[in-house]
């Protein structure tokens, strides 16, 4: 199974980041987006970040040129994965969608392609349901942001091959990752745990226990995470939290993982966390400082 042609569809947050690893270790990267402008901020934003990598002497200039030289974009599937060995499915974590794409996909790329999926909490047996190859279909979630962070989950569905399961972490050891192999339950393993701690988080602020940083910081101080859950929640974005809890609330039927009230509440009046500028806490743009939001403070 060797891997040349790496097609990425989805052209935010993960698919630039997802790209720029490629890239970066010498595959080559068809980045699809239906959306124009987001293949040419994903451009700008590989090209930020590997100047990023240059100035922490991480890269030279002449790998970020040979990296950049590595990408094509496409805003057509079928167009953009005839010729990959590997598609790396990173578009908005919507059921429909993402089984509409599959069905795309598999229809245009070739028949030895392997089919991942950087899900965050949709089955992967569901998605290789709606293809004719459900043993060439995988999880393959990469962390936010993906040129800096080391793990990659891997997840095999119910029909995933073996081989293709140790091409995917044989691939992932050569993109500089650590893989870690999980199997296709609600959640996985990275978000069955933490989402249950963020939203047990949120929910002792909304029963009154402490406050918001009281919250992050026993948890910062105390279990030595390097950033409180409600910040990391803000981080994630305050909606995605929403959905995987109910991804786990339905996909298990126990009551333990229901989302708390507070976090719909958010959520429907649309605080997001930082990409709309306020969640737990309030962003400034340009602005590290931590500001807990006017509707927490005491
Ligand atoms: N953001 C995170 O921290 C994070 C971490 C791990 C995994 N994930 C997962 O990665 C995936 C992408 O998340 P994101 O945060 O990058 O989302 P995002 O909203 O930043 O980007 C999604 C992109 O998909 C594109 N898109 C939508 N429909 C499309 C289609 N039919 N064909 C091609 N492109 C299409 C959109 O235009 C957009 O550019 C989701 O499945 C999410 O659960 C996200």
């Amino acid at each position: 199974m060797e891997i040349k042609n790496v097609s990425v569809i989805g052209a935010g947050t993960m698919g630039n980041g997802i790209t720029h690893v490629f890239a970066q270790a010498g595959y080559l990267v068809t980045l699809i987006d239906v959306n124009p402008p987001q293949l040419e901020k994903a451009l700008s934003t590989i090209a930020k970040n590997i100047d990023r990598q240059i100035s922490k002497g991480i890269v030279t200039e002449d790998q970020k040129n040979t990296t950049i030289n590595n990408i094509s974009t496409s805003t057509i599937i079928a167009e953009g994965v005839k010729s990959a060995d590997l598609v790396v499915e990173a578009a908005t974590e919507n059921i429909n969608l993402k089984l509409d794409i599959f069905k795309q996909i598999d229809a245009a790329a070739p028949e030895a392609c392997i089919l991942a999926t950087n899900t965050s909490s949709i089955s992967i047996t569901k998605i290789a349901s709606v293809t004719k190859r459900p043993s060439a279909v995988i999880g393959m979630h990469f962390m936010n942001p993906v040129p800096v962070m080391k793990l990659v989950e891997i997840i095999n569905g119910y029909s995933t091959s073996k081989e293709v399961s140790t091409a995917i972490n044989a691939l992932s050891i050569k993109l500089g990752k650590i893989p870690c192999t999980v199997n296709d339950y609600p959640g996985f393993i990275a978000n069955r745990i933490l989402m249950p701690m963020i939203n047990e988080a949120i929910y002792s602020l909304f029963e009154g226990v402490a406050g918001v940083e009281e919250i992050d910081t026993v948890m910062k101080l105390g279990m030595a995470h390097p950033m409180g859950p409600l910040q990391l929640a803000d981080f994630i974005g305050l909606d995605v939290c929403y959905s995987i809890l109910k991804v786990l609330h339905e996909g298990f039927g126990n009551p333990k993982y229901a989302p708390c009230p507070l976090l719909l509440n958010m959520v429907t009046a649309g605080k997001l966390g930082a990409k709309t500028g306020e969640g737990f806490y309030v962003y400034t743009p340009g602005s590290k400082e931590l500001v807990v939001s006017d509707s927490f403070k005491k």
